[in-house]
């Protein structure tokens, strides 16, 4: 074990788009854990979008960051030391640890993992927050039943492309909306989608969402918002259901985007919006990962993960992602398994 602890801190708060000189990487002394705590050496640390909300002041369901401070983030751990009755030595647990090689946890919220049971980087992935997010969004919100079609946002990325998966297992047709050709080809072969097209090469999305949704749209899992969102809702379906997961195309924006305003689409279509946290839900998290893992275990379910190496490579990571360069979910290997 290292005796140095390797952190990056929010060095600043972004206007618009943020840029590595917003992170700031220090080392400090391994802490030590106090009574009730555990000591965990971080393997796996997962980058999301709703990191940039945190570096940001605005008001939101969550406290920002402070300037200074570790940066918020959800990993895989290994327990070093532990003075807590429900951890040992060498469990391996996920939970809020921060971009850092070390934390002390004090247990709440940390949850073990099996080692035996899938690939330890799958609990902040198909098995963990963002399939939560797909399973929970998708079923509960949108309801999608048999024969409907499902219209996904954000598709190829870790929480898109699993909601699209779950509607084809309920039966539905399922449409993805990506940012490059590689994500629409592993959208259409590999993961089973009907249709999906690059939203960054077409001339007119609401013309390729009516080509591919012939029947019109039932359900919308949106993960951008804007254009994008206003495109689909020209063409739900009566009883369409929305639910708006993620926002990503505005998180950047220093002034809200002014778009046209459909609202009204709703009473035409007697449709519901809906938006959603996935930790509203953490009473059913249970259900939600039985059902997620056997999905995985009988083969009904496929993601992908994407690597940077060190914990100095976070932001490089999390900057990568708010442009679209991950396909599924982008982590990062802090050290060996
Ligand atoms: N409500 C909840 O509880 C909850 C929980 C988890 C995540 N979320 C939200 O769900 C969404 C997906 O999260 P994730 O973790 O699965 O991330 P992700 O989809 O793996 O990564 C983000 C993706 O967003 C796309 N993107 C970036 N800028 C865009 C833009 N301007 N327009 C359209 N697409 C853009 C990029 O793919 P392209 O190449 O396709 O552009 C990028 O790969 C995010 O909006 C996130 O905030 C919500």
């Amino acid at each position: 074990m290292s005796e140095v602890n390797r952190q990056i801190l929010l060095a600043a708060r972004p206007s618009g788009f943020p840029s590595a000189s917003d992170f700031q990487m220090v080392s400090s002394p391994v802490p030590d854990p106090g009574e009730e705590q555990v000591l965990v050496q971080v393997i796996y640390l997962s980058v999301d979008p709703y990191m940039r909300g945190r570096m940001s002041e605005a008001k939101s369901y969550a406290a920002p960051v402070n300037i200074g401070d570790v940066m918020t983030g959800g990993g895989v751990s290994r327990v070093i030391k532990s003075r807590h009755p429900r951890f040992a030595e060498g469990d391996i647990v996920e939970g809020i640890t921060g971009w850092q090689e070390y934390a002390v946890l004090n247990g709440r919220g940390l949850r073990k993992i099996d080692p035996s049971f899938a690939p330890l980087s799958s609990a902040l992935g198909v098995l963990g927050m963002p399939g939560l997010t797909a399973y929970f969004g998708l079923l509960d919100i949108c309801k999608p039943k048999a024969g409907e079609t499902v219209v996904v946002s954000g598709a190829a990325g870790a929480v898109g492309s699993l909601a699209g998966q779950i509607a084809k297992i309920q039966g539905c047709r399922a449409v993805g909306i990506a940012g490059t050709d590689d994500k629409v080809a592993w959208l259409t072969g590999e993961l089973g989608f009907d249709a999906a097209f690059n939203y960054k090469t077409v001339s007119s999305y609401r013309s390729k969402l009516a080509e591919l949704c012939p029947q019109g749209i039932d359900c919308y899992f949106d993960n951008v918002g804007g254009s994008i969102t206003d495109a689909v809702m020209a063409l739900i379906n009566q009883s369409a259901r929305i639910a708006i997961c993620g926002q990503i195309s505005q998180y950047n924006l220093d002034k809200p985007e002014m778009g046209p305003r459909l609202l009204g689409q709703l009473i035409v279509k007697r449709a519901r919006i809906e938006g959603f946290l996935v930790m509203d839900y953490a009473a059913r998290f249970k259900e939600g990962l039985t059902q997620m893992a056997a999905w995985l275990r009988e083969g009904k379910l496929i993601y992908r993960e994407q690597f940077t190496e060190g914990i100095e490579s976070a932001p490089q990571a999390f900057l990568g992602l708010l442009q679209g360069a991950n396909t599924g979910k982008q982590l990062v290997r802090v050290s060996p398994e």
